[in-house]
């Protein structure tokens, strides 16, 4: 089927809709092949609306009839939606329609996963639903009725009746298209109540397939504390009688927060001892925190239009944060969300990809639910927390969901509410939103001696490197947190936050005994790449001495990415002081294991490509993983003893617990058993596999047979232990591609793709296999470019049956300019033979466009 011309979509021609919805009524005939769509909507126009025809959107829908106050009409439909001629006044729009959810392989709109139907409609899903204003600023109550022999039938809101094949569900909050949500199939529930703190009884439940019951106690804790932190922190508490979450096996994202009807990638919410590992109980708790988040940052106040996604994105995002720090560690919080940010935001936004957190145009939305939105969106509501202090914050906060409780907003409302509350011009702050690209922050320092004490000056310099389409960069207001050290080591200027707004900028310290030395950036407090020339003994000394754990872990970072550098530059390289400071590390008892595990985990091979690209370099890939190998070699060598007894000591006794405490010296010990594997030959790891009663321990041991490429036999035999269990032998496919070595990476995953157990149309499971090669960038980057080939061969086969996930698989691609002229030359060739497959989906074809460009 041929696409129709791309159209761009821009921030600066939004216009409100002509109509009101006063209220949506919608009647569901569930069959696989024929699903039938009553829908009756009364429509006003709206005061003072540029004039303009009456449209709705509609795609894939096949019209049966249509009437407007019980007349019927003859709308002109076309392959994106209809026009109409309406009265002048109020009127009531009926419709009905036939959709055919059981060939809807996209995952968006109406669909079936497994014989249960379940719809996913943000960011423009509504549309294949039936005819309608799909655009979050026209917000409704919805009452919907689903008539299906299947048990459970589920929409949003409250129920509100049900008899013999049939359920009737009113939610009277308002809300925009994207949040609907329907769920039919033979489910079963785990159940739960909450008493919100005004004293409203709510009905939880879990719902998921039969066999899945034993995974949802987990998720529905979370729920629970979920529930609770938001009214302790934010004061906002749930407003429906019930709250349904729903696991699906065949999902485009993580989930969605449909009204009081949340949907989930069963990877996201299903977890058990047995089948999930540490950092999946954490995955699981943060998304059920940030979907449940959402109720409020979202849902009672939502987008005016999709340019605006960060207003909920990154407010939810950074929320979820909070909460995950609040239940945990804030410092251990704080490390694994800037290693996120800078593995998938510093990419993307030092790439082709690159684009504001609220972009300015679009072609496909889909592709703008990014790590630039969602990741530096929250980083960006971080520094306003920063800078305005955490009680101006939370009457902010009040404020704005005061001021705009039911409406759909705009960057603008929100940082107007900042302002408002705290008397600030946001006017500079809010470049944050408009301009992409990572900031540079360069610091020089100097020191003069005085009789008073001396001064020392920070001397700051700010720029940004242009990105697509924004060949010039303004300066940010970027708050640094800054400490300062006395060489003994004791903190002479406790944490201050320096507001550096122009291009070039001092700040001086005053009254000093002797030269301190400088903790910048302190718990990350902005998003950027500081330059700074440190040594390898300043970088030890801040590991040693300073009090900010942040940069105590990045002391360490630095040093062994000086190490990895210079060992790629053929330079001799500071591994002494490096092994040195990271054994005082993993032997200080004092600090959190969760954390000194994070210390001795390296910098990621893409990590590290970056870092090289950053400095001038064209990165190796394959030298990197020789290095990083020859390195991590190094440091089993030399902390063998170390190691071997924290592995020993960090046991964890009596049943699992996926709590911080538990998981943390389960983390530590994982990290230690890497190293050690290196050198026993797998002789712990095979024991560790053969006698673990958790996931945690059998993926760990797993991966290390693995890395030494000893994993065959630990391979056959999981599989026997778990080819029932689909999210268990995601990880068994995935795992074996990310970890291959290099030279085999392809060939690993064309044998899996010819495996009978590879559904490649289930996302869960062709993300395993191929966005696994991705993720082993030595072997992505393999010289021969088998990779590149194979990956592209899977795009376009997965093109037309599921254009979203096909495009977020492309950005395996966006990195290729760092690349030298043979890889580039032939990724270039394989993103050509892409964009060159007829009929390419308009996802796909925006990503490649703009990876190419
Ligand atoms: N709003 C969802 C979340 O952040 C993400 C849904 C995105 N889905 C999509 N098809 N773009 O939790
Ligand atoms: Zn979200």
């Amino acid at each position: 089927m041929p696409q129709d011309a791309a159209q761009t979509i821009y921030l600066a021609d939004y216009a409100p809709f002509t109509h009101t919805v006063e209220q949506v009524h919608l009647t569901f005939r569930l069959a696989p092949g024929a699903t039938r769509v009553l829908s009756r909507i009364s429509f006003a126009p709206t005061p003072n609306a540029p004039a303009g025809p009456f449209f709705l959107h509609g795609e894939q829908l096949n019209l049966i009839s249509a009437r407007i106050d019980g007349a019927p009409v003859t709308p002109e439909v076309t392959a994106t939606g209809l026009t109409c001629p309406v009265p002048d006044g109020p009127f009531t729009w009926e419709a009905e329609v036939e959709i055919s959810p059981e060939t809807n392989t996209a995952l968006e709109g109406l669909y079936m996963s497994r014989s249960m139907y379940c719809t996913q409609c943000e960011a423009e899903g509504f549309r294949k639903i039936t005819f309608y204003p799909d655009r979050p600023d026209v917000m409704a109550p919805f009452t919907v009725r689903i008539e299906s022999d299947l048990p459970v039938l589920l929409s949003n809101g409250n129920p509100t009746g049900n008899g013999d094949g049939w359920a009737e569900w009113t939610d009277p909050w308002p809300k925009p298209a994207y949040l609907f949500a329907l769920v039919a199939g033979e489910l079963v529930n785990h159940a739960d109540r909450f008493t919100t703190a005004s004293g409203r009884d709510v009905e939880l439940n879990i719902w998921v397939r039969p066999g899945d019951e034993h995974k949802c106690a987990f998720g529905m804790d979370a729920l629970k504390r979920s529930m609770q932190w938001d009214e302790e922190v934010y004061g906002r508490e749930y407003d429906l009688d019930v709250f349904n979450i729903v696991a699906v096996d065949d999902f485009n994202m993580g989930a969605m927060e449909n009204k009081g009807l949340n949907i989930f990638n069963s990877s996201a919410v299903l977890a058990s001892p047995e089948t999930s590992t540490d950092a999946n109980f954490e995955r699981i708790e943060g998304i059920i925190a940030h979907e449940y988040f959402h109720n409020w940052t979202g849902n009672r106040i939502t987008c005016r239009d999709w340019f605006q996604l960060c207003l909920k994105e990154g407010l939810t995002v950074f929320r979820d944060q909070q909460f995950t720090g609040d239940m945990r560690s804030h410092a251990v919080k704080r490390i694994e969300d800037v290693l996120m940010l800078r593995g998938r935001q510093f990419r993307e936004d030092n790439g082709p990809l690159a684009h504001p957190v609220r972009p300015e145009s679009f072609v496909e939305i889909n592709n703008f639910y990014t790590a630039t939105v969602y990741e530096k969106g929250a980083e960006v509501i971080g520094m306003l927390k920063r800078l305005v202090g955490d009680d101006a914050y939370y009457q902010a906060l009040d404020l704005y969901f005061d001021r705009h409780d039911g409406q759909a907003c705009t960057i603008e409302d929100w940082l107007k509410v900042f302002e408002d509350t705290t008397g600030r011009d946001l006017s500079q702050f809010k470049r944050w939103y408009a301009q992409a690209g990572t900031p540079r922050v360069r610091v020089d320092e100097a020191w003069s001696p005085g009789p008073k004490g001396g001064t020392y000056t920070l001397h700051l310099r700010q720029t940004t490197p242009p990105t697509p389409g924004q060949p010039d960069k303004e300066p940010l207001v970027i708050p640094v947190a800054v400490g300062l050290l006395s060489p003994n080591g004791d903190e002479v200027v406790p944490t201050q936050v320096l507001e550096f707004t122009e291009v070039s900028q001092a700040f001086k310290f005053e009254g000093l005994a002797s030269r301190p030395v400088p903790s910048i950036l302190r718990g990350f407090s902005a998003p950027v790449i500081l330059e700074r020339q440190s040594s390898a003994d300043e970088r030890a000394f801040l590991l040693a001495h300073d009090t900010d754990p942040f940069n105590k872990w990045e002391a360490g970072r630095g040093l062994a990415k000086d190490v990895l550098s210079r060992t790629i530059a053929g330079k001799p390289a500071p591994t002494a002081s490096f092994v040195d400071a990271l054994h005082a590390m993993a032997a200080d008892t004092r600090l959190d294991p969760a954390f000194r595990a994070l210390a001795l985990r390296l910098p990621a091979q893409d990590d590290m490509a970056q870092t090289l690209f950053d400095s001038g370099l064209t990165p190796d890939p394959l030298q990197i993983y020789s290095a990083l190998r020859h390195l991590r070699e190094t440091i089993a060598a030399q902390m063998g003893g170390l190691l071997a007894d924290l592995y020993d000591e960090m046991a964890v006794p009596g049943p699992y617990r996926p709590d911080a405490e538990d998981s943390g010296r389960r983390s530590l010990r994982q990290a230690a058993l890497s190293y050690l594997t290196l050198i026993d030959g797998g002789a712990r790891a095979r024991t560790q596999f053969a006698g673990a009663d958790n996931m945690t321990e059998q993926l760990g041991a797993l991966s290390c047979l693995l890395d030494i490429g000893a994993a065959d036999t630990a391979l056959a035999d999981f599989r026997t232990q778990w080819q029932n269990d689909r999210l268990v032998m995601d990880k068994w496919f995935g795992l074996q591609v990310s970890l291959a070595p290099p030279d085999t990476a392809a060939v690993r995953a064309n044998a899996l793709t010819e495996d009978r157990d590879f559904d490649w149309k289930n996302p869960n499971r062709f993300r395993a296999v191929i966005g696994g090669l991705a993720m082993n960038p030595a072997g992505f980057h393999d010289p021969s470019g088998a990779s590149y080939a194979l990956v592209t061969d899977w795009l376009i086969r997965l093109d037309p049956v599921n254009p979203q996930t096909t495009a977020r698989m492309s950005t395996a691609f966006e990195t290729w300019k760092r690349y030298d002229a043979d890889r580039q030359g032939m990724i270039r060739e394989n993103l050509e033979r892409l964009a060159a497959t007829p009929g390419l989906s308009r996802d796909t074809t925006e990503m490649v466009s703009r990876i190419l460009a």
